[in-house]
């Protein structure tokens, strides 16, 4: 008997484009499992602190990578974040999580580290996994590759919304900031750096609404599918 592959639908692309919303749609809708690869960089920057580590210290951090006790649980409204048995499911969407995630993602022992956990996501009926390098890296062959992106300023104000929607204060000036910054180390880094898998849709969301993005790469999903 020939075991069935998994398909797997990658979304990547800048901070603040919006692939969490719509990796979240996408697999709600064809009903796959999730993958939020940034939660597993943001998890290990948080633990790493916690711990009193160094963001420069490689192998540390790669071990603290290795053995992070993590887990995912869906609920009602999106996937509850627990690290170490504790609820962080809102602490590590703070942008200085963001920033020091972004520090540790270059560490090339890092990514190694997590290779193989980003890879056991994927499971029948199927995976969407959002993050930078889920279609240059993690998931080479993967069925439908998408690179969303935004200006900078729509994807500052896009944050600015869904921050202030759950009561965080923030500044969009800073926000512009920290989002252009992030970008460049992201994209400059030289282990998987920030940029469209060669067989990748790029999709400039600027000008769309959730809806819009939603239907667009629902449809290409469909017609990969088929
Ligand atoms: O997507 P999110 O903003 O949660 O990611 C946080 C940081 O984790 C990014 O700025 C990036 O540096 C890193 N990351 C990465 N590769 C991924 C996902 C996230 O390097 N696949």
């Amino acid at each position: 008997m020939t075991s069935k592959v998994t398909p797997v639908i990658t979304i990547d692309g800048p901070s603040g484009a919006g692939k969490g919303t719509i990796a979240q749609n996408l697999a709600t809708a064809l009903e796959f499992h999730i993958l939020d690869s940034g939660s597993l960089y943001r998890l290990t920057a948080l633990a790493a602190r916690d711990d009193g580590i160094d963001l420069s210290d490689e192998s540390r951090i790669a071990d603290l990578a290795l053995n992070l006790h993590v887990e995912f649980i869906p609920t009602d409204t999106g996937l509850q974040v627990l690290l170490r048995d504790e609820d962080v499911t809102e602490a590590i969407r703070k942008e200085e999580v963001g920033m020091d995630a972004s520090k540790v993602a270059a560490l090339p022992k890092v990514r190694k580290a997590l290779l193989e956990r980003q890879r056991s996501f994927s499971d029948q009926p199927g995976l969407v996994a959002d993050g930078r390098d889920m279609g240059t890296a993690v998931f080479p062959h993967a069925l439908l590759k998408i690179f969303m992106t935004a200006s900078l300023e729509e994807r500052a104000e896009r944050r600015y919304k869904q921050l202030k929607a759950k009561g965080v204060n923030v500044n969009i000036a800073a926000l512009v900031k920290d989002l252009k910054l992030r970008d460049k180390q992201d994209a400059n880094r030289a282990e998987s750096p920030l940029k469209p898998a060669e067989d990748a849709i790029l999709l400039d969301t600027t000008t769309m609404t959730i809806e819009e993005v939603t239907q667009k790469v629902l449809e290409l999903a469909k017609q990969r599918l088929a």
